[in-house]
């Protein structure tokens, strides 16, 4: 704790390029790409450089290994990014940091409490490789630890997750995966410490899987199913005589 409390943050989002479609007098903003989204902090001491657009990210500077990540590999292959840029961008916050830190008396940042839902990709059906996915909302500060569970032991392997994603209230988000394999044996939970929660949060996933029908009920509504049907041939070929019928003798010219 005594590191959260030392904390002072920066946040700084340098450019947003507004892109106005339609007349030159009706302006208004259909796509927001935000280049140089980012931030630098004394904890860690870390930072993170992403480039969005329409609030998704294109890529963000793996700052360790100094290389641009797409966010789809594939986007990497129709263009590039230098990431000497984002490093430099990082080097710019952090000296800002500085003197925004002094500037504040070292005022520590808020500790906001974030939002966690679990939810699988696709529908779940036991047996079928799928992927769980854990949403970690309103993430301020960018300091976070995601990690999943299963059956109450940590879990290593098959997981992934992404870097922090922007809001407009300069908090953030961020996902973490899990493949799995979903069994009626196995229970998940995504587990979420920040500095805003008193103690790790644990969001519980099982897979829900519909009690099967009975024999006699599978039997029940196909009878019923069947008279219903049976009934409504009946009824309608009935309709359709009495139709037929009326219809003939008003077409029989009346007396003049
Ligand atoms: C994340 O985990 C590390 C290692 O267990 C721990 O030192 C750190 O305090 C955790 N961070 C938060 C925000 O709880």
């Amino acid at each position: 704790m005594m590191l959260s409390r030392a904390l002072v943050l920066g946040i700084l989002a340098l450019t947003t390029m507004l892109s106005p479609c339609g007349g030159e007098d009706d302006i208004k903003a259909d796509h927001v790409g935000a280049y140089g989204l980012d931030f630098y902090q004394s904890y860690g001491p870390n930072g993170q450089y992403t480039f969005e657009f329409d609030g998704d990210e294109k890529f963000y500077v793996d700052l360790g290994k100094k290389e641009t990540v797409w966010r789809i590999p594939e986007f990497g292959q129709l263009t590039s990014f230098d990431p000497q840029g984002g490093l430099q961008e990082i080097a710019t916050a952090k000296n800002n940091l500085e003197i925004l830190s002094k500037r504040s008396n070292y005022t520590p940042a808020t500790n906001e409490v974030p939002e966690v839902t679990v939810f699988p990709k696709s529908p779940v059906m036991l047996g079928q490789p799928n992927t769980l996915i854990c949403f970690v909302d309103n993430i301020f500060p960018p300091v976070v630890n995601i990690t999943w569970l299963r059956n109450s032991k940590s879990v290593i392997d098959g997981i992934d997750e992404t870097s922090f994603l922007s809001n407009s209230d300069h908090s953030f988000q961020k996902m973490a995966y899990l493949t799995f394999i979903p069994s009626d044996n196995d229970v998940y939970d995504c587990k979420v410490e920040h500095w805003g929660l008193e103690e790790p949060v644990l969001k519980h996933w099982e897979p829900e899987v519909p009690a099967p029908m009975s024999e006699l009920t599978e039997t029940v509504v196909c009878a019923l199913g069947l008279s219903v049907g049976i009934v409504g041939i009946v009824v309608g070929t009935i309709f359709i005589i009495q139709g037929l019928r009326s219809g003939g003798t008003s077409r029989h010219p009346g007396p003049l």
